[in-house]
């Protein structure tokens, strides 16, 4: 693929990422009552590069054309939502799930099963229309879901392992397994915290100012 066939590849795939964008946004402002804080924490979002593209496609077997890359991937774009809560993962899920314009093309739950190496997201992969002047055409966006220990321990995970060989791989594994399923724990500890907090506010016992910050 040359560097102006990549150039005219993502366009359509930035076009779709941008309208998924906007829609997260709304929803962020608008999924709880306004005295209620955000379910989003932030969000991250990339277009995959050529070397990238070229590189998954070899490993799958493919040339790294223009029409392979389009046919054969759908994370070309993708975005990444980090949550508060797994509470809030779901009611995120829930909202894009009833958008009823978007394709819903796959869908990987790795909260409720998580991966044997203790990985744990929300993963699914959204068709979005794009309308251009001439025509309609949908484009995948993969959107991962997950909360913010989730994320810290995906990110850890990736920079010591993921894709990597190494010779301690064993030892690592089981650390990672451990180290997730403690995350865990405290996250449902938060959780509860915050149920609890809201509950007070509720009943008009709670601290307002903090729970509006
Ligand atoms: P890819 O070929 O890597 O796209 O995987 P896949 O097509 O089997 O899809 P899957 O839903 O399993 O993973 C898609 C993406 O999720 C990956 O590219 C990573 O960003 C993330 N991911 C999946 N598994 C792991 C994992 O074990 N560790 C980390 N850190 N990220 C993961
Ligand atoms: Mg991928």
């Amino acid at each position: 693929m040359t560097n102006e066939q990549y150039y005219e590849l993502i366009v359509p795939y930035q076009d779709a990422l941008n309208l998924l964008m906007a829609r997260l946004d709304v929803l962020n402002h608008s999924i709880y009552s306004t005295d209620v804080p955000k379910p989003i924490h932030n969000i991250q979002f990339r277009i995959k590069k050529k070397q990238s593209i070229e590189n998954k496609l070899e490993r799958k077997g493919m040339n790294g054309s223009f029409t392979a890359a389009k046919e054969n991937l759908r994370d070309i774009a993708g975005i990444r939502v980090i949550c508060y809560f797994v509470r809030d993962v779901e009611q995120l899920v829930d909202n894009l799930r009833g958008q009823r314009d978007l394709i819903v093309i796959q869908e990987r739950n790795y909260i409720q099963d998580p991966k044997s190496n203790g990985y744990r997201s929300y993963h699914i992969i959204l068709g979005i229309p794009v309308y251009y002047m001439e025509r309609t055409e949908y484009y995948p966006v993969e959107v991962q879901i997950r909360t913010i220990s989730m994320d810290f321990w995906a990110s850890m995970e990736h920079r010591v392992c993921y894709k990597q060989e190494r010779r301690d791989k064993q030892e690592i594994q089981a650390m990672l397994k451990q180290y997730a399923e403690l995350l865990g724990e405290m996250e449902k500890g938060f959780e509860r915290l915050n149920s609890e907090e809201l509950e007070k506010s509720a009943s008009g016992t709670g601290n307002s100012e903090k729970a509006s910050q």
